[in-house]
């Protein structure tokens, strides 16, 4: 499908980045993921008799309970969806009505600030500077803040520098939200990769914390699309019946793989950190030979956000990149930011190896 062939009955809602994603950037050496590779069915200890295929009701008891316990709030408060992509859309279907003001960071994830305006919203915006470490500054939102913002939203860590906001940081932004009513919704995909026991969550922070996640990125399961909001009690009620109007049901035997998964999640996540922490090395040793590049070194997380200090566009880059070096990053235009490109560390060892030398064989070539 064209890009260009992607406008349906409600204009140009579609993501560039999703289309791109699963359509140019598989290559052999592929340093455009953010996630841990995917797990397959083996590597969970799972049996046939774990499953089952049909479940009604406001979400599995179990899975709330589960992630209830591991974030330390009450299962009231959770609302499972399908991934942390659906879990964004969900939450933001119930937190703003159409028209209402949002305040969005800059440079974002590219599909949730899409939903925020297919669900309707008037979007305005924050900056987070490369200059400033990409750091989420509270008086940057109350600059924008006005009477009418509704919903203040946030990655952490963010995509896709990779940038952790501290407590206190994040307790600011809900203090200068809370002055006018509004809510901050903390995107907490990634905060998994920190594989804090128990994980942090933004949601103790204030009442009016709102935070989504999942399996995917940390854990590489994808595959099961095993998102969650936690959300206060009532909040959470409205989502559940406003997913009456969407999925409906959930589907059980995802359901059911998840607690599976939850059971061994501490197993999964020493392996999944080991790797991540030793490509991190990888890719750290890699930037200490480029001084044509400039980035901010995240201490967590998946991925990094290097500049071209030439202050060309990756546009050439990315191209010789996937043609010649048979390597996909992720060009920075889909993240606001064009001069840069994403690396993602999370993947084989062997790969990143690879693709980083071939990384640094086009940056050599583009240079002459
Ligand atoms: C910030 C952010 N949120 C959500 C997602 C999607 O997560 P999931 O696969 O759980 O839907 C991604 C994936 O790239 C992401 O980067």
């Amino acid at each position: 499908m064209e890009e260009q062939q992607m406008t349906g009955r409600r204009g140009a809602y579609n993501s560039a980045y999703i289309h791109w994603a699963k359509t140019q950037s598989q290559s052999r050496f592929n340093l455009a993921t953010s996630g841990l590779g995917n797990l397959s069915i083996h590597d969970l200890r799972v049996s046939l008799d774990d499953l089952e295929l049909t479940y009604g009701g406001y979400g599995y008891g179990p899975l709330l309970r589960k992630i209830a316990e591991r974030y330390g709030v009450d299962a009231s408060s959770v609302v499972t969806a399908a991934g942390c992509s659906f879990a964004n859309h969900l939450a933001m279907a119930a937190l703003f009505e159409p028209g209402d003001e949002i305040l969005f960071e800059e440079p974002v994830y590219e599909p949730m600030l899409a939903t925020a305006r297919y669900v309707g919203a008037e979007v305005k915006r924050f900056q987070r500077r490369f200059e400033d470490g990409f750091r989420v500054s509270p008086e940057e939102i109350e600059a924008q803040l006005t009477e009418r913002t509704r919903l203040i939203v946030i990655t952490n860590l963010h995509n896709p520098s990779g940038v952790l906001t501290d407590d206190d940081t994040l307790k600011r932004v809900g203090e200068i939200a809370g002055r006018v009513g509004a809510n901050v919704l903390v995107n907490e995909v990634y905060l998994e990769t920190l594989f804090e026991a128990p994980p942090r969550t933004a949601f103790h922070l204030g009442d009016n914390f709102v935070v989504t996640s999942s399996l995917t990125k940390a854990f590489g399961l994808s595959g099961l699309r095993s998102g969650w909001i936690i959300a206060n009690p009532e909040l959470a009620s409205q989502m559940w019946l406003l997913n009456d109007l969407f999925s409906a049901t959930q589907v059980h035997a995802a359901e059911r793989l998840s607690v599976v998964a939850l059971q061994q999640i501490d197993e999964l996540a020493a392996r999944a950190k080991a790797l991540m922490d030793h490509n991190r090395g990888l890719l750290n040793a890699f930037l200490d030979t480029r001084d044509d590049l400039e980035v901010v070194r995240p201490q967590f997380g998946t991925v990094m956000f290097p500049r071209l200090r030439s202050g060309e566009t990756v546009t050439r880059l990315c191209q010789l990149l996937r043609e010649k070096y048979e390597t996909t990053v992720v060009p920075g235009r889909f993240f606001e930011r064009p001069t840069h490109f994403r690396v993602g560390i999370a993947g084989d060892t062997d790969a990143l190896e690879a693709g980083l030398e071939r990384l640094g064989q086009a940056l050599d070539e583009i240079k002459s």
